[in-house]
């Protein structure tokens, strides 16, 4: 799966995959984002040899992944594919927000050399640690002949950045692609493809703002049994802009937490409607009073109403 030998990059955030713990045992009690990205690819004898570059762009636990940090991260992706000899980038990540920086950087970017963000579910320090055969697997997808877009590699299967979701909380094959399934399995280092890479058009750099103030702010809301409006009080109340309500089976939300909504919504604020459900798309059968998000999941809504927010701010 090689692709003319060329130069990969590798960007540090953090994670899991760069944790460290006090015992080889520890797969829980763990520091998160402790090693450089440098040290990890070090730590992976079979890369040693092969063209690849390695910039820090970050060191944190993904739990607390900001505005900064993406667009930083973005920038920095965008920088190095402009490189005619680069072939692919590589991002170590934790796998706690992985599903929301790989759908942000696959909608701002969509870009048309391989983006592979790869995490770990075990510190480098475990007996059994999965990072090293993850980033070996990574750099291989980076260096595949025709590769492209934004995925995501970890125990031995690539997930597009449009479908990937974490789906459990610590079995090392931890990530899922819902209906649509795995893109490809990576076998022996080779690539077994089961469908096309990520595409779709750019929201591009440009329109994304330097300070993270300026970000649209934009929550979710939980529909569940006795939900209230309260909530949609107290985040209005706060100045926001947009909400995401993650709605109940296929995207019904409680006829209280719907009221605000609505409310909220005829004041101005941008609302979008999901489902909290693992899999499957909210089908209306007739228009919504609130718009639906279709087969994205909540955390997928919020990145693209933000979007669209921005890009109404600019227009
Ligand atoms: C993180 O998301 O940074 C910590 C958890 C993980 O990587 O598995």
């Amino acid at each position: 799966m090689q692709n003319n030998a060329s130069l990969v990059v590798v960007l540090g955030t953090g994670g899991t995959i760069a944790g460290t713990a006090v015992h080889a045992t520890d797969h829980v009690g763990y520091s998160a984002a402790q090693l450089g990205a440098a040290q990890l690819v070090a730590a992976v004898p079979a890369l040693a040899g092969l063209p690849i570059e390695v910039q820090q762009i970050a060191q944190v636990d993904s739990k607390d992944m900001d505005f900064s940090i993406w667009r930083a991260l973005a920038e920095a992706v965008d920088q190095h594919l402009a490189r005619p000899q680069v072939c692919g980038v590589v991002i170590t990540h934790g796998t706690d927000t992985l599903e929301e920086t790989a759908y942000f950087l696959q909608r701002v970017l969509a870009p048309s050399k391989p983006v592979v963000l790869v995490a770990a579910m075990r510190p480098a320090t475990a007996l059994q640690a999965d990072g090293p055969q993850n980033l070996l697997d990574a750099v291989g997808v980076a260096r595949s002949v025709g590769a492209r877009g934004v995925v995501a590699v970890l125990a031995g299967r690539v997930h597009s950045a449009l479908d990937l979701r974490k789906v459990h909380t610590y079995r090392l094959d931890a990530f899922d692609s819902g209906d649509a399934g795995t893109l490809a399995q990576i076998e022996q280092g080779r690539l077994r493809q089961h469908r096309a890479w990520p595409g779709g058009e750019a929201f591009g750099l440009v329109r994304l703002p330097r300070d993270a103030a300026q970000w649209p702010q934009v929550e979710i809301a939980t529909s569940h049994a006795g939900s209230g409006g309260a909530i949609v009080a107290a985040l209005c109340a706060s100045g926001v802009q947009g909400i995401v309500v993650a709605g109940t089976g296929n995207g019904s939300v409680h006829r209280a937490l719907e009221g605000a909504l609505l409310q909220a919504q005829a004041a101005g604020v941008a609302v979008l409607r999901s489902s909290r459900c693992l899999g499957g798309s909210v089908i209306d059968a007739t228009p919504p009073a609130l718009p639906s998000a279709g087969a994205l999941t909540p955390v997928q809504a919020r990145i693209e109403l933000m979007l669209q927010l921005l890009a109404h701010r600019v227009a």
